[in-house]
């Protein structure tokens, strides 16, 4: 059952040292990596040698209306193709107002957004020629709602027939924050489309307010949650997200251990055998 990590520079030293098993996969975001030489360069060419590697933008800014830099999408889809990058995600959400924030805003959700959204997503489908996959986002200003959030999601994965990066903490964040239940939300999502699993630490800002920071260790709802879309959905890739405030590698690989334990719990029995 594969359980990944999240390439930062920061952690190039223990990835390149690390132990079979620590991790499965790595995930890196390519805006970060494209064109880099050096060192760091050196060292992402090393470990995509050695581990599979999956993809997740930042930029791509799917929800806005500029057009895309064209330039950018034929240097994304060489680096995919160079490091046989078996799936590529990016966020169902806008960033970029005259140049990039990299605050990601949300999509109000309307009928006129589905169209215009899933219209983008198959223009990045048909210039890096694969299927891609859409995170479901964290969001705190409410965004306009014409319909809930669960029709937008499903109605835009349907249209642009894309696969879903199911992000599990972001689902415990909104459902605190904006008042709803996380299972119901889940159990009316298109199981089949989704293509992997993110679990991340939040911070609790108060009881009825969670901000969304990948710079703590997972929390115990968040793991319930990645149990829960398990038993829904059947074990998925799963990749723990950690972008600052990093412990010792090894909290982040026993954390990597947790994420595949749980991955394991829902494996058919001769899987779950075969590997104890
Ligand atoms: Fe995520």
């Amino acid at each position: 059952m594969a359980a990944g990590l999240g390439l930062r520079r920061a952690l190039m030293g223990p990835l390149q040292a690390a132990a079979p098993g620590d991790f499965d996969f790595l995930e890196c975001a390519p805006d970060n990596w494209i064109g880099v030489g050096g060192r760091f360069g050196e060292g992402l060419r090393e470990l995509s040698a050695k581990h599979p590697l999956v993809c997740h933008g930042l930029s791509l800014s799917l929800g806005a209306v500029e057009p895309f830099d064209e330039t950018y999408l034929l240097k994304l889809r060489r680096f995919l193709d160079e490091h046989r990058v078996p799936i590529y995600s990016e966020h169902l959400s806008y960033c970029s107002d005259d140049g990039q924030l990299y605050d990601l805003m949300p999509i109000p959700f309307t009928e006129e957004a589905v169209h215009h959204v899933a219209g983008r997503i198959r223009q990045v489908q048909d210039a890096l020629g694969r299927r891609i996959a859409v995170e479901n986002i964290s969001y705190y200003a409410a965004p306009y709602q014409a319909m809930p959030e669960i029709d937008f999601i499903n109605a835009v994965l349907a249209e642009a027939d894309c696969d879903l990066l199911l992000d599990v903490n972001n689902i415990f964040v909104n459902a605190v924050n904006h008042r709803y239940d996380a299972h119901d939300f889940m159990r009316r999502l298109p199981g089949a489309r989704i293509a992997y699993y993110h679990v991340a630490g939040h911070y609790d800002e108060a009881e009825d307010l969670k901000v969304d920071t990948h710079g703590a260790p997972v929390k115990p709802g968040v793991w319930e949650l990645l149990d829960t879309a398990c038993a829904m959905f059947g074990p998925r890739p799963a990749l723990l997200e950690r972008d600052f405030n990093f412990p010792p590698y090894a909290e982040l690989v026993a954390e990597v251990a947790t994420v595949r334990d749980t991955l394991r719990r829902h494996a058919p029995a001769e899987v779950r055998h075969a590997r104890a």
